[in-house]
């Protein structure tokens, strides 16, 4: 693919401002032969960003939030929420998992109810107020609505739907993406949840262990029904609810639009290898709980309806719609969803109006670079069942990039991306010629509109994720997660990023300077 076709992928209504010559030299080596702007791929344990960036450490794993709380440990995805001032806000960032290798070091069967207690305060969310002074921002520790939420929550089923016995759950966990609600909820998901309650078989009921099991079962036999649900809520009123009607499966991430009447559409992914992407149209204003959830078959371009009642094999298979919704990824695959490349996160590009899901990859079918699926829903209409689709492959020299995931537009439609190249994999062969993962931009505009260029450089084994943009698109809020996560031993890491005591430490970086703005003008 070259530039054009990466422009033509993006879609129409390009925007005429041009690159300055000032901002071609902010962004970089020009050299005459490869035009290469922003950097090259780093080896090194430092965030690297191109020239006219800057970043400083907003917040990092352990730090307080407030008297009585701290941030978690391996931060995703992050959400600004504004607040009554321009200058002021609250940030609500989603925490994936715990390493426990930072933790009590020991193997999962030999953790203590204490050693487990203290991993699970870790995973969920944390939200704080920010304030701005001179540029810069701070953590308001006083503010009464800083607070974490955990796996050691209760949090309840909407529409007092009962699972496996019980009207609630304990805690949320796996929280990888979300979104802010336009009512200013948060929608966290979970992701991979069988790593710490593991997974049903449906077939014999037995539960079936995590690679990656953190021992949590051993004390907190919950059923692993409870998780993978995307979660809602209210910071500010600490309403909680798992949202039955957008089903359960490893959610990436949940992307919501609002359309005209009032109604909402939320478009969410399986991260697995040949999982589906889902879309679920409310029937009423406001309102996750009913609606209708659809799976996408890219063979029709059809979005199909999980309906129990309009599907027989459904019906000869499950005893309800609950049991549809709990088992979403058996149930899809029945009725004709879409095997995909680990959807991850979505964005809708303001543009073209276009659904944009990163596909990571997928060693089941020796897809190692992953692609870009974008999506154009019928009439461009969101409650469409209807769509066209096309890909933007990844991995080869033009794109200069592997495993996309995390993705956000800006507001002149320029798409910024990170990669999320597996630990066990960086600087392998494949991965070579990537070095750590990053963050890229595809230019929208002027004379190197179609170029994808990669702005910023990972420390070693972490990934860039939660790219969120402050309400005036001057600061790029953005997670380092799990630095050093391949460590065998806190003797020997394979990072000490930020290089703080303690370290390696998954935190929240802020981006400013005057690239961001030339790339937005
Ligand atoms: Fe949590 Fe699929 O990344
Ligand atoms: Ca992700
Ligand atoms: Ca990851
Ligand atoms: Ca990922």
């Amino acid at each position: 693919m070259n530039r054009r076709d990466f422009l033509n992928f993006l879609g129409k209504g390009v925007f005429v401002s041009s690159f300055s010559p000032a901002v071609l030299k902010a962004m970089g080596n020009v050299t005459s032969q490869s035009s290469k702007l922003g950097i090259a791929p780093s080896r090194l344990d430092e965030v690297i960003l191109a020239p006219g960036l800057e970043y400083e450490i907003l917040i990092s794993w352990g730090d307080k939030i407030s008297a009585k709380d701290r941030f978690g440990f391996n931060n995703d995805y992050i959400g600004f929420v504004q607040g009554s001032k321009k200058s002021e806000g609250f940030l609500w960032v989603n925490h994936e998992y715990v390493h426990p290798l930072f933790f009590s070091s020991k193997p999962a069967e030999q953790k203590t109810l204490s050693d487990i207690k203290k991993e699970m305060y870790n995973v969920g969310g944390s939200l704080f107020k920010i304030k701005r002074k001179r540029g810069k921002w701070d953590i308001d520790l006083s503010d009464s609505f800083n607070k974490r939420v955990s796996a050691l929550d209760k949090i309840e089923f909407d529409n007092g739907i009962i699972i496996k016995g019980s009207d609630t759950g304990v805690g949320t966990l796996a929280n990888c993406s979300g979104h802010i609600t336009p009512w200013k909820t948060v929608l966290t998901c979970e992701e991979n949840y069988d790593m710490f309650y593991g997974e049903r078989n449906r077939q014999d009921g037995s539960i079936i262990k995590s690679s990656y099991n953190l021992g949590w079962m051993k004390h907190f036999p919950f059923p692993p029904e409870h998780y993978g649900w995307v979660v809602e809520i209210d910071p500010f009123s600490d309403k909680k609810r798992k949202l039955i009607s957008l089903g359960r499966c490893a959610h990436e991430c949940a992307h919501l639009k609002q359309l005209e009447d009032g109604r909402v559409v939320v478009y969410t992914g399986d991260d697995i290898d040949n999982g589906c992407i889902y879309k679920f149209v409310s029937n009423n204003p406001k309102d996750l709980t009913n609606g209708t959830l659809y799976v996408a078959s890219l063979e029709t371009k059809k979005w199909i309806p999980l309906e129990y009642e309009k599907h027989p094999i459904l019906q000869k298979e499950f005893d309800s719609q609950l049991e549809v919704l709990t088992y979403l990824r058996e149930a899809s695959k029945l009725v004709g969803g879409t095997e995909l490349d680990r959807p991850e996160d979505i964005d809708i590009d303001p543009l073209s109006q276009g659904v944009f899901i990163a596909l990571t990859n997928n060693y089941s079918k020796n897809n190692l670079h992953g692609s870009i699926l974008k999506i154009t829903e019928r009439d461009n209409k969101y409650d469409s069942e209807e769509f066209e689709f096309e890909y933007l492959v990844s991995g080869g020299e033009e794109t200069g990039f592997s495993c996309p995931d995390n993705l956000i537009f800006d507001k002149i439609g320029n798409l910024w991306f990170t990669s999320d190249i597996t630990g066990s994999k960086l600087n392998t062969p494949s991965y070579e010629k990537f070095g750590n993962n990053g963050l890229f931009v595809l230019l929208r505009n002027g004379d190197y509109a179609g170029k994808i260029i990669q702005v910023a450089s990972a420390p070693v084994e972490a990934e860039f994720t939660g790219p969120c943009f402050s309400p005036d698109w001057k600061t790029l809020f953005l997670s380092v997660q799990h630095p050093g996560e391949k460590s065998r031993s806190l003797d020997n890491l394979t990072s000490t990023w930020p290089k703080v005591k303690g370290g390696p430490k998954p935190s929240v970086i802020t981006i400013t300077g005057k690239l961001l703005e030339q790339i937005m003008s």
